[in-house]
Formats: structure tokens, sequence, C-alpha cells
């Protein structure tokens, strides 16, 4: 069970400057990162972007997207340093209830399967796997399934 953080983190609004924050752990938490040039564009559409602290320190990000009653986080990264502290559940969680407070249906992400972190997070936060797009990231040679996840914000009437 990861450990309860001793600083409360806090997740704020991700504006054009953090972004070179953003990509200094984007890089060194994936094989194969968003550029900064997505993060800013994902900013200036208007995506819920944000940055999470911890005193003052930013040690992850996430970023959501609203639309047509859905609710799709298309990122969520915590720097190397600072996972296994509670830090994705916690955002994990915020976001869902933020993103069930706006009226979505539900929350919708993909995930590689082979990514047993993430996929152990997110089946223990209640999401679902819904469906699979096939051949949809790149790996060194060839490429990899992306598993479709869900987790309704309210069960269904009579359920
Ligand atoms: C996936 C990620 C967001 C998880 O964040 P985290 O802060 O490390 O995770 P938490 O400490 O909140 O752990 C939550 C749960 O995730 C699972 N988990 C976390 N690290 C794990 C590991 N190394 N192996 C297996 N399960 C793990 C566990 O179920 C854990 O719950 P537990 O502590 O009660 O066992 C983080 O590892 C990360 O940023 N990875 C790189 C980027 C990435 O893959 N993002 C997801 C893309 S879909």
């Amino acid at each position: 069970m990861s450990a309860e953080p001793r600083v409360q983190p806090e997740l704020r609004r991700m504006s054009v400057d953090d972004v070179d924050g953003v990509m200094r752990i984007e890089r060194e938490a994936y094989d194969y990162p968003w550029t900064a040039r997505i993060f800013e564009d994902c900013i200036r559409v208007g995506y819920d972007c944000r940055v999470l602290e911890m005193d003052g320190r930013q040690v992850g990000h996430c970023v959501l997207t609203l639309a047509a009653g859905e609710a799709h986080l298309l990122n969520l990264t915590v720097d190397p340093r600072w996972q296994g502290n509670g830090l994705g559940r916690f955002m994990v969680r915020r976001l869902f209830e933020y993103a069930c407070s706006q009226a979505v249906e539900a929350l919708f992400l993909e995930v590689r399967p082979s990514n047993v972190a993430a996929v152990q997070l997110y089946r223990s936060e209640g999401f679902e796997h819904i469906g699979t797009r096939p051949r949809y990231y790149p790996l060194p040679s060839g490429r990899e399934d992306a598993w479709v996840l869900s987790r309704r914000c309210m069960a269904p009437a009579g359920a």
C-alpha cells in the first residue's frame, strides 16, 4: 500500500510557464513523451491541464478534456522520483470527482496493457476495460495495443 504523502499535494491549473518543468518530468517518465508543443496546444484550446505540486515543488501533471457528456483523461504523470507515494491515486480521484461534478456520464482513458502500475491503479479505482485500440502506441519495434478503460459517474438507475 502506498504511504500517505507527508505534505498535502495540490493540483493547480497549468500555464505555459509550467511547460518546461512539465517536460522535464514527461521525458523522465515516458519512453515516448509528449512534446512541449502538445502541452501548449492543450492549454491554448482550453483543455483542463493541471500541475501537481508538493510543498511548492512540481511533481506531476495531468490533462483532462470534457466534451459531449464525456471526460477523457489524456495524460497522467508522476515524477519517477515521487512515484509510489499515492500521488497518482490522488490525481485520479480528484479528476474523477471533478469530471463527475461537471455532469459527464463517465471518465475514459487509454493505457498500455504493459503499463502494470497504471493498469493496477485504474482498476483499483473502479475503471473497467471496455475496448481495445489495436496497434495504438509505438514500441521500439512495432506497435502496442491500447486498452480503453472507463468508469461511470453514477450507477444506472435500478442497478
Ligand atoms: C502510473 C502512475 C501515474 C502511478 O502513480 P504513482 O503515484 O506512482 O502511484 P500510487 O503511488 O498512487 O499507487 C497507486 C496504485 O498504483 C499501483 N502501482 C503503483 N506503482 C506500481 C508498481 N510499480 N507496480 C504495480 N502497481 C503499482 C498500485 O495498485 C498502487 O496501489 P497500492 O500502493 O495500494 O498498491 C505513475 O507510475 C507514472 O506517472 N508512470 C509513468 C507515466 C504513466 O505511465 N502514466 C499513465 C499513463 S496511462
